[in-house]
């Protein structure tokens, strides 16, 4: 057997409700001066209300940096780190969507450390212990909860990882209680993210592990059964909660086996367009899997019978690869998502330069099945542009 690690957060709670709990959940990790690290949606559409209410019940004081924004820059992380310090807390809570999560694990990071946000970009640069850390996400997609990575802009569109297991938190606690407001377009595409995670996660070319495997496979279960009625009925609790348990298994099953050229070839997508993450991926995933089935026939036959069960067939792996293709492409077009580049303003003069820079992305693409050069990516966006797929 190919040996392999496998790292992920110590406790996650998954239970409606719980987040009436996070006082008490505090203390269990002697955290009395908590700092929630959040956004301004969050405050503003109401979701932070049963945080607020669960701490002035308990009679607890608590800080809250709300300046978080979607592609965190540096210095919004280095002024959630100074008001930290400022504030003397003694804990972090990350609340809300990927980015307020990736903010509070470096902020629980670097507000007990002298190390510099320079000194720790990469892999395995962290020397220090970071303060306790809660996460508590409020859209069901990245899975930041359970992955050790923390992606911060440090420059107009390039962006710089954290990668280390001193990031995953304490407790990762899901609770779809504060997901029911998450409008129908953000709930399909952030759940089409996590269903990526797992798919890439299967077919990791380097990393690819059993007990990954086993998530992803899990994970494709819970999201394909649910992330229609969850879009379309978002106060159904129970498929909020399976999606958010979907979502948090598939960031355990890639957090450990790294996803490949979708995301690669998303990542340009958000940089150059400003084209959401979930959205990004769902755009190209059915045509990178198209590129890929020659070379994981057989992986993507296997996820067949997780994605789309029922759907029994009776053919050759590449067939049914091709029958799985063709089924993501209609579940997309089912959450009414977008379906061609074209239709979020992207030209065929712009595919040049996408494809060079999905090409910069090597710590994606040497993960995936199948080498991507130069003319694939290209024909890849080209493909995606009219939104067309040979299957
Ligand atoms: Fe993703």
């Amino acid at each position: 057997m190919k040996s392999f690690i496998f790292s992920t957060t110590k406790s996650i709670i998954s239970e409606i409700g719980v987040i009436s709990k996070i006082a008490e959940l505090c203390h269990s990790l002697n955290i009395l001066r908590p700092l929630i690290v959040t956004d301004q949606g969050i405050i503003d559409n109401g979701i932070m209300a049963p945080v607020i209410n669960a701490f002035n019940n308990a009679q607890m004081q608590y800080w809250c940096f709300d300046k978080v924004v979607a592609d965190p820059p540096e210095s919004v992380v280095l002024e959630a780190v100074e008001y930290a310090k400022q504030s003397k807390i003694d804990g972090v809570i990350g609340f809300g969507g990927g980015s307020s999560l990736d903010t509070a694990k470096l902020v629980a990071l670097l507000a007990n450390s002298d190390e510099s946000i320079a000194d720790i970009y990469g892999v395995d640069n962290i020397k220090t212990k970071r303060l306790p850390l809660i996460l508590i996400p409020t859209t069901a997609g990245t899975g930041s909860e359970v992955t050790p990575i923390s992606i911060v802009t440090t420059g107009a569109t390039t962006k710089t990882g954290v990668v280390s297991a001193e990031l995953l938190p304490d407790i990762a606690l899901l609770d779809a209680s504060l997901t029911v407001s998450l409008p129908p377009h953000t709930t399909a595409a952030t759940g089409m993210d996590a269903m990526v995670h797992a798919i890439e996660a299967f077919t990791s070319a380097i990393k690819k592990n059993p007990l990954s495997d086993m998530l992803a496979k899990s994970a494709l279960d819970l999201l394909s059964q649910n992330i229609l009625e969850a879009t379309f009925n978002g106060e159904n609790l129970e498929a909020r909660q399976a999606m958010l348990l979907g979502s948090c298994l598939a960031g355990q099953a890639f957090a450990n086996a790294p996803v490949g050229a979708v995301h690669a070839m998303a990542y340009p997508l958000g940089g150059q367009f400003h084209v959401a993450h979930g959205l990004s991926n769902a755009l190209v995933l059915p045509h990178v899997m198209t590129f890929n089935k020659s070379h994981c026939a057989d992986l993507y036959a296997e996820l067949a019978a997780h994605i789309m069960p029922g759907k029994e067939v009776d053919n050759s792996s590449l067939q049914t690869a091709e029958q799985l293709i063709q089924f993501l492409h209609e579940l997309i077009a089912k959450l009414q998502l977008p379906q061609s580049l074209a239709e979020i303003g992207i030209q065929k003069k712009h595919i040049n330069s996408l494809a060079n820079d999905a090409l910069q992305q090597t710590r994606l693409l040497i993960n995936n099945p199948k080498t991507v050069s130069l003319e694939d990516a290209k024909q890849i966006y080209l493909n995606a542009l009219t939104g067309k797929h040979n299957g």
